[in-house]
């Protein structure tokens, strides 16, 4: 069937309630092969995207889609009540690399997508703490269930859903460049963390009875690098500081993983960057490069542990389907015989230099930053500041029209858009991508920026 074809049924049968139909311009791509989407005209995109960081390890990655094929002709269904081998192995390499970083014993519960991930593991800080609110963060997306919804801060999830009764308190995220307190983090001293910390002072701060030291929150869910909203690079101390008022009123630590995990940061855990100990973590997207969406969480042994998680705490039909297991097992293996400790930062530090020296050519790009293979290009008006969402939008359609001509034939350049304003692209690269990729990504974005400036 044509584009044209397909595009009418799609204007009549899918409901547009998901995100499509932001973008003016409508891309149905035919096929993928590394950093590359192909559309039916086999004309050629470089995705700096890579489905929000759930196919990190590249489209059509051979030795995991062998594993996928291998696993449908042997054990490719089983209902989650009965055991199998992927399940087992999986949930244990998770839970021994965690030990062996963080020093903690702990279990882990599959299930399916991120959104219910995060349920899960509400559910365990409810079922151990027995408390209902939770802190996060502004800027911060955690999915869009409604207790997901609940934690997420955006108001225009939930507008049209009712009263959340569970609404987290939202708190200030070290955003730096547009920092909450409008201070420079040279001498900030984190101020952003000190007026969260006053907080605890008084009873009529809302927070806590200081007296006993009960905290009306169970826990604060956390993404260590802030993802949907900007791919933000929190300081380096931020949560080491921010862990000791949390210990001391016994809120628990959820690290969101679900985008930033598996090496997006250099690390396996972005939270492994910032000297803490997370009590829960939760992953999906890239456990299985995409192929999949299995789901999970890591959890320390005292809140998961069968006498205070028992059979039937939580339950879905597909949560832990040998499909996804066998896939997320590739991909723990695939990271053992990888160098990505090493590779991500080096890839990283190499993009993150040519977005610099094209950040000095115009000042509509107002920062440009990141961790690893997670970078952010802030765009601004001519003053490097104020958010040019207009611009970051042309730039964005111009990418997906394919009529870029850097690098010496026609080809599209797919971007996400993410960030407070909106302007903000949120660059996720395959981990593989090469210094050549990267210099023909940033011709091809400087193209888009130039053609954006109608320059
Ligand atoms: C940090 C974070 N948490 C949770 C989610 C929700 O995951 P899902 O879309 O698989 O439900 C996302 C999705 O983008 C995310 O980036």
């Amino acid at each position: 069937m044509d584009d044209k074809e397909l595009l009418e049924m799609e204007s009549k049968y899918c409901s547009w309630g998901d995100t499509v139909h932001y973008a003016k311009q409508l891309n149905i791509f035919r096929e993928s092969d590394g950093i590359y989407l192909y559309d039916s005209q086999g004309r050629q995109y470089v995705d700096l995207q890579m489905w929000y960081s759930a196919a990190n390890f590249g489209y059509k990655n051979r030795r995991l889609n062998d594993v996928l094929k291998k696993q449908i002709d042997t054990l490719p269904q089983l209902a989650c009540q009965y055991l199998h081998e992927e399940k087992i192995r999986l949930a244990a390499k998770i839970s021994q690399d965690i030990e062996k970083k963080f020093g903690v014993k702990g279990r882990v519960h599959f299930n399916v997508g991120g959104a219910q991930a995060i349920e899960d593991a509400i559910k365990v800080v409810r079922n151990h703490t027995g408390k209902i609110p939770m802190f996060s963060f502004m800027g911060g997306y955690h999915g869009r269930t409604l207790a997901a919804t609940a934690i997420t801060s955006s108001y225009r999830y939930r507008e049209h859903y009712g009263h959340f009764s569970d609404r987290a308190h939202f708190v200030p995220y070290p955003y730096c460049f547009r920092c909450p307190e409008g201070k420079s983090r040279e001498s900030c001293g984190l101020a952003c963390l000190r007026r969260f910390e006053k907080l605890f002072e008084s009873e009529y701060y809302s927070l806590v009875n200081p007296k006993n030291k009960n905290c009306e929150y169970g826990a604060f869910f956390v993404e260590p690098v802030q993802a949907t909203g900007g791919y933000i690079v929190p300081p380096m101390d931020y949560f080491k500081e921010l862990k000791k008022t949390l210990d001391k009123y016994h809120v628990l630590f959820v690290a969101d993983e679900i985008q930033m995990g598996f090496y997006r940061t250099g690390k396996l855990w972005s939270i492994e960057h910032f000297g803490v100990v997370p009590d829960i973590i939760v992953f999906g997207k890239a456990l299985t490069n995409g192929l999949n969406p299995i789901s999970g969480i890591w959890a320390k042994e005292e809140l998961i542990s069968p006498e205070v998680f028992p059979p039937g705490m939580t339950h879905s039909t597909f949560s832990s389907n040998p499909l996804g297991t066998a896939a997320g097992l590739a991909v723990m293996d695939l990271i053992e015989d990888s160098n990505f400790d090493v590779d991500v930062p080096k890839r990283g530090a190499y993009f993150l230099k040519q977005l610099k020296n094209l950040q000095k050519k115009y000042p509509s790009i107002g920062q440009v930053d990141g961790l690893g293979l997670a970078l952010r290009i802030e765009i601004c008006q001519k003053d490097g500041f104020t958010p040019d969402r207009d611009l970051t939008d042309r730039i964005m359609n111009i990418g997906l029209g394919a009529q870029l001509t850097a690098g010496g034939k026609k080809r599209g350049l797919v971007l996400d858009i993410g960030g407070y304003y909106k302007n903000v692209f949120t660059l996720a690269p395959s981990l593989y991508i090469t210094e050549d990729e990267i210099d023909l990504s940033v011709m091809l974005f400087e193209e888009a920026l130039q053609k954006a400036l109608g320059a």
